[in-house]
C-alpha cells in the first residue's frame, strides 16, 4: 500500500472533484492525468461519487484515485470497496479516525489548529488536510506552526488557487495542495476537456518543484 506522503509527492496539486453525472467521472479523470495531475480525490458529495471511483480505476490505470469527504465508518468502508486507494476528509472525528485505522486506508484527518494538529500527529497521520485553509489564516497560519511543529505536514485546502498556491508551496511544512480550480463546474457541464488538460498543465507548470 502507498503511503500518503508517497501520494502528497505524486503531484504539486491534488484536485478536488465533484462529479455531478458519473459520465463525466472518465473524461475528467482522463484530462487531469494527462494534464500531469495523476492524483485525483472524488468528493462523497454526489450520489454518484462512489461510481465515479469504480469507473475512473477501471478507465485510468494512471490515476491515483482517492475519496474526500469521508465523515465516518461507512464512508471507510465503502469508498474502499469502490477501489480508493487513499482518503480525505475536512475533520477529524474519533468515530472516523478509529475506522480509518482499522481498514489501514491511507488517510489525510482535516485539521484547523494547532491542537488539532498535535493530536493527529501523535497518532501517526503523516500529512493533515489544512481545511479551510484560507478561512483559517491561510500562509501565515501555516508558517506560524511550522516552528513549534516542524514535524507535521499539511495539504492545504479549500480556497487554494493558482494565485496563492507557490506561497503555500514554499512553506517547509506544506508537501501540495488541494483545490477544486483545475476542474470547475463549468467547464465540466459543458463537457470541456481539452479546457481541462491545459488548466492542470498550467498549474503542473506553475507549482512543480
Ligand atoms: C475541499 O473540499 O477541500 C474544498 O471544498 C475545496 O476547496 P476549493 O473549492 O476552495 O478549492
Amino acid at each position: 500500500m502507498t503511503s500518503v506522503s508517497e501520494i502528497c509527492a505524486a503531484a504539486p496539486m491534488i484536485p478536488v472533484i465533484v462529479i455531478k453525472r458519473l459520465e463525466d467521472a472518465v473524461p475528467l479523470a482522463k484530462a487531469l492525468v494527462e494534464g500531469g495531475l495523476p492524483v485525483l480525490e472524488i468528493t462523497l458529495r454526489t450520489p454518484v461519487a462512489l461510481d465515479a471511483i469504480r469507473a475512473i480505476k477501471d478507465a485510468c490505470p494512471d490515476a491515483i484515485v482517492g475519496a474526500g469527504t469521508l465523515r465516518g465508518a461507512h464512508d471507510v468502508e465503502a469508498t474502499m470497496e469502490a477501489g480508493s486507494v487513499f482518503g480525505v476528509s475536512p475533520g477529524s472525528p474519533a468515530e472516523l479516525i478509529e475506522a480509518v485505522k482499522r481498514a489501514n486506508l491511507p488517510f489525510l484527518p482535516g485539521s484547523a489548529t494547532p491542537t488539532e494538529a498535535m493530536e493527529l500527529a501523535d497518532q501517526g497521520f503523516e500529512v493533515l488536510k489544512f481545511f479551510p485553509a484560507e478561512a483559517a489564516g491561510g500562509v501565515p497560519m501555516l508558517k506560524s506552526m511550522s516552528s513549534p511543529l516542524p514535524d507535521v505536514k499539511f495539504c492545504p485546502t479549500g480556497g487554494v488557487s493558482l494565485d496563492n498556491a507557490r506561497n503555500y508551496l514554499a512553506l517547509p511544512n506544506v508537501v501540495t495542495v488541494g483545490g477544486s480550480w483545475v476542474a470547475p463546474d463549468k467547464l465540466v457541464e459543458a463537457g470541456d476537456f481539452a479546457a481541462i488538460t491545459k488548466l492542470a498543465k498550467e498549474a503542473v507548470a506553475a507549482l512543480k518543484g
